[in-house]
């Protein structure tokens, strides 16, 4: 049973009235991570008790060794990386509400169940990558070949169809009506009429209009039958009009061809090669024994002169208690929101208040890479309007026999709804809809491992939102020192959701206290 608090109550509405953050990144309302890797001047040998061994708590503890400060992490989870979570056989997870899952996947087998995708200009998350020798290697974020799903009523819904063939339907059309109106005399514009033919040609090309500006279809939406040898020049699959597209949704949100466009999400997309977790286990080299795992924080107090943390030890059951002369916490604010504290009230509302994302993905371990062998799919990311939303296919281990394929990745509502089913139930409705797509799903699947990452204890949630107004209400708090405690995590940053974001504000953080440190 879900405990009614005014968190829940929050996240809900934020989650019925829609995400902000989806807006503003489909706005490209959201800028850029910064160029430049860290690097900082002087020793100070003071004692840092670091909350979390995320990828914030690691960069900080990272940091913050290299200029001499003696660090701990405390960590609640029996492993590091936070939202940095590769699913790999044998991991294990006890919902909130008690749902337990091991993973059954075969040796070698993985899907990250957070983060999996670093844009090309995220360059601190390249940077450590760099500097701590971990490969990276592209992610195929789109993919022209993988599918749309529309379940809906018009001619052309329930069916798959390749993305390429709708993306060039609409471009076609539209650069049709577009070239029709240019042609208008009436039309009301500064333009000349040699501006106008070169916008009309531009139209022609961009949408593959013939020579009566009219949209008939071209290769470009990929054939029925591709062209071969001899007589067999290739039979294209039907045209579709406009109205028969506007009827079967894929005009509908769902289904914009946003991804290609958004600053975070263009061409080139990276990723850790091996799983995100690579990255995590090379900061975990480096800080060894820094790091106390299973260590769940209980009180976070500030005190004259620096921090006192009470933890308990999750596996033993004793509590313990540690100061130091700084502290920054990493936890994530829905965690935050139950930790007893002594911060001042506007600090306490911004952990209480700011509204956060659900997140669900689903990985589901086939016997045969069927989407590779009979559909010619070789990673990117098939879209539906129905729950299952995504689904993303391996970008590594082409030609090899098995595969995880994510099953779903959802957010917001439609995530919230996902997890507050039984494991079996997620399972159920991942094959389910999966199947309408590819029919392969019911012969050779084999095992599944879901994380509803709002029932995740130590997480709570996907990702802090911040709609403008949250932005300006409650965002400023969290950037100031409660004494000698600091926040830190992708929601102190302007790149929530994203693994730049708990670099950045960690790096942020481990400035001030520097600064702070050099100055005394
Ligand atoms: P966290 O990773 O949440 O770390 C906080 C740490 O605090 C955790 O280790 C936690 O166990 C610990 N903790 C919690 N409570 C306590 C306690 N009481 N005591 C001690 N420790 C505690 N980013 C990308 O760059 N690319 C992506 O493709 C991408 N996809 C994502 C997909 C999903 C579904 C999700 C959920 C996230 C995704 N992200 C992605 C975002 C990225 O994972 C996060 O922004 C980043 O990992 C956050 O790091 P953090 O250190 O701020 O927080
Ligand atoms: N960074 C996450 C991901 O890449 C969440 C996200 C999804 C952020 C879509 C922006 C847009 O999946």
């Amino acid at each position: 049973m879900t405990t009614f608090t005014r968190r829940n109550f929050i996240q809900k509405v934020a989650a019925i009235t829609g995400s902000g953050y989806t807006a503003m990144v489909a706005l490209d309302m959201i800028p850029a991570a910064p160029a430049k890797p860290l690097s900082l001047q002087g020793q100070a040998g003071k004692k840092v008790i670091i909350l979390g061994a995320g990828m914030a708590g690691l960069a900080s503890a990272y940091q913050l060794t290299k200029l001499g400060y003696d660090c701990t992490i405390l960590e609640a989870r029996g492993r590091a990386g936070g939202r940095v979570w590769t699913i790999r056989p044998g991991a294990k997870e006890t919902e909130l509400n008690g749902a337990l899952q091991t993973c059954r996947f075969d040796e070698g087998q993985f899907y990250n169940a957070g983060a999996m995708r670093i844009p090309h200009h995220h360059t601190s998350v390249i940077q450590y990558c760099r500097e701590l020798g971990v490969p990276m290697e592209n992610f195929p974020n789109t993919n022209e070949g993988a599918y749309y799903y529309s379940e809906g009523k018009g001619p052309y819904s329930n069916k798959r169809i390749r993305q390429r063939e709708i993306h060039n339907d609409i471009r076609g059309y539209t650069s049709e009506m577009l070239a029709k109106v240019m042609d208008q005399s009436s039309l009301d514009t500064p333009l000349t009429k040699e501006d106008k033919e070169k916008i009309i040609e531009y139209l022609m090309a961009e949408g593959a209009l013939d020579k009566s500006k009219l949209y008939k279809g071209s290769p470009r939406r990929g054939f029925d039958v591709p062209p071969g040898a001899y007589s067999q020049a290739g039979k294209p699959a039907p045209l579709p009009s406009l109205v028969d597209l506007l009827q079967s949704g894929f005009y509908d949100p769902y289904f914009y061809n946003i991804p290609e466009y958004t600053y975070e999400q263009q061409n080139t997309m990276l990723m850790v090669s091996g799983g995100t977790d690579k990255l995590t286990e090379a900061f975990t080299k480096q800080l060894g024994k820094k790091i106390t795992y299973n260590a769940e924080v209980t009180k976070i107090y500030k005190t004259e002169n620096g921090a006192k943390v009470s933890y308990k030890d999750t596996t033993k059951g004793s509590v313990h208690e540690i100061t130091g002369d700084f502290c920054i916490c990493t936890i994530p604010l829905p965690v935050l929101s139950s930790i007893e504290h002594n911060f001042s009230s506007n600090i306490s509302r911004a952990i209480d208040l700011i509204p956060h994302n659900s997140a669900c993905k689903i990985g589901l371990q086939f016997k045969r890479r069927f989407w590779e062998e009979d559909d010619n799919i070789f990673g990117g990311i098939s879209r539906t309007n129905m729950d299952i939303t995504q689904i993303v296919y391996p970008s590594t281990g082409y030609f090899s026999k098995k595969g995880v394929v994510i099953g779903y990745y959802n957010y917001g509502s439609t995530a919230e709804r996902i997890g507050n089913l039984s494991l079996a139930d997620r399972e159920k409705l991942a094959l389910e809809q999966g199947s309408k797509i590819h029919p392969q799903y019911k012969t050779e699947f084999e095992s599944s491992f879901s994380v509803a990452w709002q029932k995740v204890r130590y997480s709570q949630a996907g990702w802090a939102m911040y709609p403008q107004d949250v932005r300006d209400k409650y965002y400023p708090a969290l950037q100031q020192a409660e004494g000698n405690i600091y926040f830190a995590g992708d929601h102190t940053s302007y790149l929530t959701a994203w693994i730049a974001g708990a670099f950045e504000a960690a790096h942020q953080t481990v400035k001030s206290i520097h600064e702070r440190v050099q100055k005394s």
